[in-house]
């Protein structure tokens, strides 16, 4: 009997295989089937090529890709603030809490207008689709009214979303104007918008996942990260926060609880499996082991880092303990909505951080042993530790992976022949949304 594929996509690959490899297969034909799955891929050697090759083509189900275009998967970005879209490249010359108290909350606020978030989150859905981003983790707004149209946004364009009511109800640390009215209504608000966001999933092929979102420490009270805490375990849901971003939030945790932030966060439940925890710059061994025993994931946002962090996080310390952790944009502390963007980024922080090769004559101006990362260890993040941060089966080019998947093509010709692993380092470094020609979630071509 011949089996029907919705989609098979005839082109050579490349996949993350572990932190350090990437796979590169020529010429395969990635069968999807009917629920958007990768059911099969088979190589030029086998024997039922032909067969599967004309089948497709019988059936007008073949997508053959040109010699410079590759099949790569769909991006996650593990940390995006939905509503700041409007504000990306905007007062990036201020400090976190002045420009939060400024820009940022100011613009959040106006989020309670459906009409207003609607228009920035299709943009901004639309954007990160069409730069290679099928899978994204988003904070949304405080109120639900926004957060709302957030979920449509990520259904009606089909990406993979996870969205969060942002809580935030410390009057110490947010204006009268923007803020939870007390923890019990942030609690309350969490647990309406789970449902609300059941509700609209029904009938959905690609369902987005609601998320407990404490915004951080500083914002919230002792009541309400409790509540969080127990929501998460009720409904067993992920869990976004920041953690350990800048000294000023360590500082404010060390003052107000006598710990580090990582630790408090956990004393309220807030550390688990499922739990994403953005930034990580300032995690020390002590919370990076908590991190990896509790099995929470860190969305590594590079860009974002060099402007609030003021420090670059450790990727392949992070990596080398098999820490979870992915890639995130942090829009607009980060003022780009692209992963490409933001691999690149994370190599070359990575690379100061570093003490260089050569660098004998001027120790005093470097940094760490064994310190740089690969555009090989930054695509991983980009997928696979994405993936696993989320508890996906994304991320891969693999049998009984989601086909979530980006065709990209070379942006410059290459003038002769050029080896695979040499036109993966340019594509990283290269590619942009004008060489990303077709993305698919879960099958659907979304571009
Ligand atoms: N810490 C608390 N809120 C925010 C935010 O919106 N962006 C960043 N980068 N850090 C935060
Ligand atoms: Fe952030």
């Amino acid at each position: 009997m011949n089996i029907i594929y919705k989609t098979v996509l005839k082109g050579s690959y490349y996949t993350a295989i572990d932190k350090n490899q990437i796979d590169y297969q020529i010429d395969s034909l990635i069968c999807i089937d009917e629920n958007g799955q990768i059911a099969n891929i088979v190589k030029p050697n086998n024997g039922d090529y032909e067969k599967i090759h004309h089948e497709a083509e019988q059936q007008g189900t073949l997508m053959a890709l040109t010699k410079d275009q590759v099949i790569m998967p769909g991006f996650i970005d593990l940390h995006v603030h939905a509503p700041q879209w409007p504000n990306a490249g905007l007062a990036l010359d201020r400090p976190l809490y002045e420009w939060l108290d400024q820009y940022t909350f100011p613009l959040e606020a106006k989020f309670k207008d459906a009409d207003y978030a609607h228009l920035v989150y299709d943009n901004l859905v639309e954007t990160l689709l069409a730069n290679g981003t099928t899978t994204a983790l988003y904070f949304g707004s405080v109120d639900n009214t926004g957060n709302v149209e957030l979920v449509k946004a990520c259904l009606d364009h089909h990406q993979r979303g996870f969205v969060g009511k942002v809580v935030m109800d410390n009057p110490a640390q947010t204006p009268d104007y923007y803020r939870d009215e007390s923890a019990q209504v942030a609690l309350d608000e969490t647990e309406a918008f789970i449902h609300q966001v059941e509700q609209l999933n029904k009938n959905e092929k690609i369902p987005v996942t609601p998320v407990i979102t404490p915004r951080f420490l500083p914002s919230c009270t002792d009541e309400v990260l409790a509540g969080l805490g127990q929501l998460a375990t009720k409904y067993n849901l992920p869990i976004q926060s920041h953690c350990s971003e800048s000294d000023w939030e360590n500082g404010y945790a060390l003052e107000t609880h006598g710990q580090r932030d990582a630790a408090v966060l956990d004393d309220f439940g807030l550390l688990t499996d499922k739990t994403v925890m953005a930034h990580g710059t300032l995690l020390n061994d002590e919370d990076l082991d908590r991190f990896k025993n509790r099995g929470v994931g860190i969305a590594h946002c590079p860009i974002s880092n060099v402007y609030f962090g003021n420090a670059v996080m450790p990727a392949k310390k992070i990596l080398a303990k098999d820490v979870k952790v992915g890639l995130g944009t942090d829009i607009s502390g980060g003022f780009d909505p692209s992963i490409y963007q933001n691999i690149r980024q994370a190599i070359m922080s990575s690379r100061m951080l570093d003490e260089g090769v050569d660098s004998k004559l001027s120790p005093e101006l470097r940094g760490q042993e064994d310190a740089a990362i690969t555009a090989r260890n930054a695509f991983y993040m980009a997928t696979v530790g994405g993936a696993q941060s989320l508890n996906l089966t994304t991320g891969q080019v693999k049998v009984g992976y989601a086909a979530d998947l980006q065709i990209v093509h070379t942006k410059y010709p290459t003038f002769g022949h050029q080896e695979p692993e040499d036109t993966f380092d340019k594509m990283m470094y290269q590619t942009t949304a004008a060489e990303i020609d077709h993305v698919m979630t879960q099958g659907i071509f979304v571009k």
